[in-house]
């Protein structure tokens, strides 16, 4: 069976096409923290056991743990994959170049206070693959304690070709801009195009292919607890995100030889191994350690139906939590299409200064918060207790704006909202693309205040 027909041949319970109809689309899995199940030939599971004395089909058994062994139920992450060959049989890795991929601790920079914004990333040279393309703005914690996170870009405009990547240092939550990436991952494949965010997981090796040519986006490659639906507390038992929403693959391999350079990102530094073999040959799995796909336009948003704008605490997808209850090591935030209806209310994000750290992106079209200078592909990054909120045009507005119910959907903004400071990369700090006026645009917020006036 070649890989194609693997995509779309696994039948497993609860499994239902993609929203795309596509034939190269690939079958997904429904839910979010379930025990997945998927074969993509029938009999490749055991059954009532992991590991049997020999595994089905003549397969290895092999398990991928994201998560110690002893956490928590509700925490634990792991997977059980049946392959051709063991990920074990392998010469050793060697040191490879990190291109401009960075790893925490960041320390090429002095902490910033400033708040900062950047372009869209330069177009890359030709022949840029999806680890080639990845570009390191900046991060928090450390990867060798599992903390923190960091924040990278990616632009590529050649497929991944006899080369797979795997993070040893955490979760990659990608957040497509442009171009649609087709993520051939151990448990099987993924397409994620522009409005959807994917996860793989930590230690999980997947292949990026690009079937619409070059491809952009943002990553945020969490160290800690990997992420998770934020609790609802008074909203009840559905909204926000909601987990049937969330895809997960189903079983597909291939029986490519090799050499295949498996290259792995390990305490913040890429090193490579040559496979004799492809090691995207897992033929069967189950667990809880498995990537997925959520479309960011099916996020059930919730706000004020009266007045005042809600925290945008409101908007998060998903939560890496720390051992401090509510103080997220890493949140990740959207801004989608929604109505403003407040009353008497400042409808834009409020001026504000916050103990936690905020870099935003944006997927399509405008932010609310912004009239001009964030461009879709460019990222703003305001630190720990930087005073921020609406531009000067955007404050104007909409302080006179006649209060009728509005509809915003022209744009689609994200946030990676984490507990530490971003510290930047050297390559972020001295970027062509970094715009050194972004003060500029709360310039001219004039004193209106009179002790007389209504
Ligand atoms: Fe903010």
């Amino acid at each position: 069976m070649d890989t194609d027909e693997a995509t779309t041949a696994a039948s497993t319970a609860g499994e239902r096409p993609s929203p795309d109809r596509d034939q190269e689309t690939p079958r997904y899995l429904s839910g979010f923290g379930n025990e997945h199940s998927s074969e993509a030939v029938p009999g490749a599971l055991p059954v009532g056991r992991n590991s049997p004395q020999r595994a089905p089909l003549g397969l290895y058994a092999e398990q991928l743990s994201g998560t110690a062994f002893t956490e928590p139920r509700a925490h634990n992450r792991r997977s059980w994959l049946y392959r051709l060959r063991p990920s074990a049989a392998h010469p050793p890795f060697h040191r490879i170049g990190n291109g401009s991929l960075r790893g925490a601790p960041f320390e090429e920079t002095e902490p910033d206070p400033n708040r900062m914004r950047w372009d869209p990333m330069p177009e890359p040279p030709p022949g840029t693959d999806f680890v080639a393309g990845l570009w390191t703005l900046g991060g928090n914690g450390d990867t060798r304690l599992r903390s923190g996170m960091a924040i990278h870009l990616y632009h590529a405009n050649s497929p991944m070709i006899d080369r797979v990547f795997g993070d040893a240092d955490g979760e990659l939550l990608l957040v497509p801009e442009r171009g649609t990436l087709l993520l051939r991952t151990e448990l099987g494949v993924l397409r994620a195009s522009p409005g959807h965010m994917a996860l793989i997981p930590r230690g999980v090796r997947f292949r990026v292919e690009l079937p619409d040519g070059p491809a952009r986006g943002y990553v945020c490659e969490n160290h800690g607890q990997p992420f998770t639906l934020p609790e609802l507390g008074p909203i009840g038992a559905n909204g926000l995100a909601n987990a049937r929403d969330f895809l997960a693959p189903t079983a597909a391999y291939e029986e490519a030889g090799g050499p295949v350079e498996v290259v792995t990102k390990f305490c913040g530094r890429l090193w490579a191994a040559e496979y004799d073999h492809s090691p995207l040959d897992v033929v069967a799995w189950h667990g809880s350690h498995v990537p997925y796909l959520y479309d960011l336009r099916r996020f059930n948003v919730l706000g004020s139906i009266s007045y005042d704008h809600p925290d945008p605490s409101i908007f998060t997808v998903l939560t890496s939590p720390s051992e401090l209850p509510g103080q997220a090591n890493v949140d990740f935030v959207v801004f989608a299409p929604r109505w403003l209806v407040g009353e008497d209310t400042f409808r834009p994000p409020y001026f504000h200064r916050n103990v936690m750290t905020e870099y935003m992106g944006l997927i399509e079209g405008a932010y609310d918060a912004k009239a001009e200078g964030f461009r879709p592909g460019g990222g703003s990054l305001h630190t720990m207790m930087s005073a921020h909120g609406p531009d000067r045009i955007t404050f104007e507005r909409a302080s006179t704006a006649e209060l009728r119910p509005e509809r915003i959907d022209d744009g689609l903004a994200f946030m990676f909202e984490t507990r530490w400071p971003v510290t930047l990369t050297a390559l972020a700090a001295d970027a062509s693309h970094r715009q050194r006026r972004y003060d500029d645009v709360w310039q001219g917020l004039e004193q209106h205040f009179s002790p007389t006036r209504p």
